[in-house]
């Protein structure tokens, strides 16, 4: 503190301030982490001058972080969901997918994981389907597709597609005790065509979990919580880089504001009508590049 000239003290912040924070780092500190945390630790302090932040807002941040943390299991991810909501997901997906799209004859286009992909997904012969709990309110479609070298356009044989998508009434089997363990999950390989097919449903658009912290952060913001109907995707091979995607049907009503900001022009789909085939009404063909 220093004196004013009327005598009273007054507190003159100490300009070096966030220098320091930063260079209290020790000298252990691997270099990216210096890098990744000099940077947060500079804009987290210049959010907080620029918006003079009340020490009740601060709390109100770290109250969020504790209660998403409560919230959070091997069958929710709060955390991911908090960051999904403010774009975070979506921006870091952008950034890897950047790179990658840069190059000549780009590969099919990344999206966000999300956060109800499960690695143990039931390895399943291609022409299956992955609708384990009918639905009565749902539409069958069979997709199918050729999954192509970027660079040679030659068939991938042995790459492996693993799909996962909501039911009817907007949620994972994970979030459902009414369907099976595994419902609309499933992972095919390609024949020696590189070829794979599988009878799916017809996404259709849900909200995001909204009874914990995301939740609050969309109602405050005034935001709805729907995402447009998508099927997600990774796809991979030994000798590729894995893709991790999502494809949207072209008729949803949220394409042009997901709640998560994961849409790309590139990956949006028409589900065409099928005839002849008593499995399917619709027929989504969907070539893969890696
Ligand atoms: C999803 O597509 O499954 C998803 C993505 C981000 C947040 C919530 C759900
Ligand atoms: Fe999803």
């Amino acid at each position: 503190a220093t004196a004013n000239t009327n005598g009273t003290a007054s507190h003159k912040f100490d300009p070096n301030f966030t220098h320091n924070v930063i260079e209290a780092m020790g000298p252990k500190t691997s270099p990216r982490m210096r890098e990744v945390m000099s940077c947060l630790i500079k804009h987290v302090h210049d959010f907080a001058r620029e918006v003079e932040l009340t020490v009740d807002e601060w709390m109100l941040g770290v109250e969020l972080l504790n209660e998403a943390g409560k919230m959070s299991d091997h069958k929710r991810n709060e955390g991911q969901l908090v960051c999904d909501v403010i774009g975070l997901e979506s921006l870091v997906d952008e950034i890897t997918f950047k790179k990658a799209a840069d190059a000549v004859d780009a590969p099919t286009a990344s999206a966000i994981l999300g956060p109800f992909f499960r690695h143990d997904a039931p390895v399943l012969e291609n022409e299956s389907s992955i609708i384990q709990t009918p639905v009565e309110d749902g539409e069958i479609v069979y997709m199918h597709g050729t999954v192509t070298d970027h660079k040679t356009k030659k068939p991938i044989v042995g790459a492996t597609v693993d799909a996962w998508q909501a039911s009817t009434n907007g949620l994972y089997e994970q979030q459902d005790d009414e369907q099976a363990e595994h419902n609309l999950r499933g992972k095919f390989k390609t024949d020696e065509n590189g070829h794979y097919g599988f009878y799916c449903l017809k996404p259709t658009p849900y909200p995001v979990p909204f009874d914990g912290p995301a939740g609050k952060i969309l109602q405050l913001l005034d935001r709805h919580p729907f995402r447009p109907a998508h099927i997600h995707l990774i796809v991979q091979h030994e000798n590729y880089k894995p893709l991790t995607t999502q494809i949207f049907n072209s008729q949803d009503e949220y394409l042009q504001n997901d709640s998560v900001f994961a849409v790309k022009d590139s990956l949006i789909v028409d589900f065409v009508p099928l005839n002849g085939n008593p499995k399917a009404s619709l027929e989504l063909n969907y070539p893969v590049i890696l």
